[in-house]
């Protein structure tokens, strides 16, 4: 079966059952402080899993797009991936335990011919404050499994949530496929990592949230949430070792074969796996609309990771050369035409990966010959200290955790804690930078500032006209002088760059337009394509500002009411903000 069939199956399953397709939010949380990534399908669903209702019922299924940097330590092993497929189907508030694991038995036995034999579940053990899930155990009886097929575990393993430090959680079920090994010893269950059990599904009982002081309440309503790994099953049912060996990584594979001129063999498989999970990865963060890019902090900081990880296995393969933007196009190619954003962001995902290439590239080479220098002086067992850990970072732009895995393949420990000391110090300095950076917004509501704030949505959207969508606000600025404003791209611009933003914005003015304001859902403003910071939750309603014929945006306001009051506009300075973001700061009338 192909990734097709199987995504296209597992819909059909659902909507045959009441349930309505929603589509893969983007892999950066809209407004999700607690989590980098979207990790799960549910992250876009927390305001109906707390009780809001959804505009398209309560029995909802998809196919979300999913990061976890989690795994990122077991990728290379048969089955753990940083990027992945999540097949989900929601419950809000509708059916619960019955009903989802019957649907669940039924769709992997009937549907994907998985012989019951081969399936093991476990379920909560129960503790203070939920009881012993002896519920979902009948039913997985009442479909067909043996006692023998259910293990009861606890917290550790059978509690799902919440994905960051709050939100909704509850306990959970998980489905595993026995893959045929020899027990590894007596105790060997679903919970052990032999590799004889692979988890493929997760039926969650979401009937809690955790809440900032760690107690729990009951929500509004008992909803069910659950993940289907699509890598992993599509590897069990065509009767694969491991993921790689399916359509989504074999030509990835092939292409690191002919770029490299070397084979995947058994010796180097690690290497090649870790290749192309990476890059997956990687491309389809840049590929997000988001436009996220290499940095030093957050999500940026975990693409850089994955990139220059990445770069450096290529070179253990012994190519000196950039092959991974070739690399990102198979991917481009392959996901294409199910995740029509790669395609659109095609030439932004090349140049960046160019740019953090070209960037590494450049210091990797004596990077690596100061750390040899380094790791020379201690023995196996010795520790690499904090401080020229630090150093390895600051000079040459290594990781932290590349500076470990480099360190580890000569035995040698690294001094975490001191490099902590030092990398928070720095972050310290680069943080008060973003805050300043982000505080924005209207200083006060005077008349000019009011025009002020006017003139940033014409100047955002002369932006994005001159240097295209890729371009988002990252801050905004405003005082009685100027406004500055913060916004992703990652050079500088030309003089003529310049003066056509300018023009645009002045033709505006001009042309005396009427600032229009509304009130719409998020997702009829989402679907208008306004832009904004996405701070409320879905549903809620927005303010949307529209300067027609240029500018809509989702923005609190207030002001000018004709763009004619602002008589005209000068851009004072154009400038580096930080990796990435560029600022300008201009002034009216
Ligand atoms: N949220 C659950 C998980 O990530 C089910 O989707 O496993």
């Amino acid at each position: 079966m192909k990734a097709n069939e199987l995504r296209k199956m597992y819909v059909e399953f659902f909507e045959k059952r009441g349930h309505k397709e929603i589509n893969s939010a983007s892999l950066l949380p809209d407004n999700d402080p607690s989590v980098l990534f979207t990790t799960a399908g549910m992250h876009p669903l927390v305001p109906y899993l707390l009780g809001e209702k959804h505009p398209q019922g309560k029995r909802l299924v998809d196919i979300q797009k999913c990061v976890r940097t989690c795994d990122i330590d077991e990728v290379g092993d048969d089955t753990h991936l940083t990027f992945f497929e999540m097949l989900g189907n929601w419950s809000l508030g509708d059916y619960f335990k019955e009903e989802s694991i019957t649907m669940s038995y039924l769709f992997l036995t009937e549907y994907l011919n998985i012989p019951v034999e081969r399936l093991a579940v476990t379920v909560f053990e129960g503790n203070s404050l939920v009881p012993r899930d002896t519920e979902s155990a009948e039913i997985w009886i009442r479909n067909g499994l043996k006692k023998e097929q259910i293990y009861f575990y606890g917290r550790d393993e059978n509690w799902w949530g919440p994905a960051g430090k709050t939100g909704p959680c509850g306990p959970d079920t998980e489905i595993f496929y026995d893959m045929g090994k020899e027990k590894c010893g007596e105790n060997c269950g679903p919970a052990c990592s032999c590799g004889k059990y692979v988890e493929i599904w997760n039926n969650v009982f979401m009937e809690y949230n955790k809440n900032e002081d760690g107690t729990y309440s009951e929500l509004l309503q008992k909803n069910v949430d659950t993940g289907m790994g699509l890598e992993r099953v599509l590897t069990i049912f065509n009767g694969y070792k491991n993921v790689y060996e399916t359509e989504l990584f074999q030509p990835i594979i092939e292409k690191i074969e002919s770029l490299t001129g070397v084979n995947y063999t058994e010796e180097n498989k690690n290497t090649f796996r870790i290749i192309s999970d990476h890059m997956r990865a990687s491309t389809f963060i840049l590929g997000d609309p988001k436009g996220v890019t290499p940095s030093n902090s957050e999500q940026g900081y975990i693409l850089r990771r994955l990139i220059r990880r990445t770069i450096r296995l290529v070179k253990k393969l012994g190519v000196n050369s950039n092959i991974i933007c070739s690399i990102a196009e198979v991917i481009i190619e392959n996901y294409g035409e199910i995740y029509s954003e790669l395609v659109k962001n095609k030439s932004f995902v090349l140049e960046q990966l160019e740019k953090e290439y070209l960037l590494f590239s450049k210091t990797l080479d004596s990077g690596l010959k100061m750390a040899e220098r380094y790791f020379s002086k201690l023995e196996e067992g010795n520790s690499l200290s904090g401080d020229l850990a630090f150093k390895l970072y600051d000079t040459f732009g290594f990781p932290i955790e590349f500076t470990v895995e480099l360190a580890s393949e000569r035995k040698i420990n690294v001094d975490i804690p001191v490099f902590e000391e030092k990398f928070r110090e720095h972050q310290e300095k680069s943080r008060k930078g973003a805050a300043e950076k982000f505080k924005g917004g209207l200083a006060d509501n005077s008349e000019r500032t009011t025009k002020l704030h006017t003139a940033t949505h014409l100047l955002n959207a002369a932006l994005r006209k001159v240097l295209g969508n890729t371009v988002y606000q990252r801050g905004s600025n405003i005082n009685s002088e100027r406004l500055r404003f913060d916004f992703s791209f990652d050079r500088k611009l030309t003089k003529d760059e310049l003066e056509q933003v300018e023009k645009i914005v002045n033709e505006a003015i001009e042309k005396g337009i009427d600032v229009m304001c509304t009130e719409e859902t998020l997702e009829e403003a989402k679907a208008e394509e306004a832009i904004g910071v996405f701070e409320s939750k879905y549903g809620e309603i927005v303010k949307v500002y529209a300067i027609p014929g240029y500018s809509k945006e989702i923005c609190g306001g207030p002001h000018a009411s004709n763009t004619e009051e602002l008589k005209s506009f000068k851009i004072l300075k154009e400038e580096s903000s930080s990796s990435g973001v560029r600022r300008i700061k201009a002034t009216i009338g």
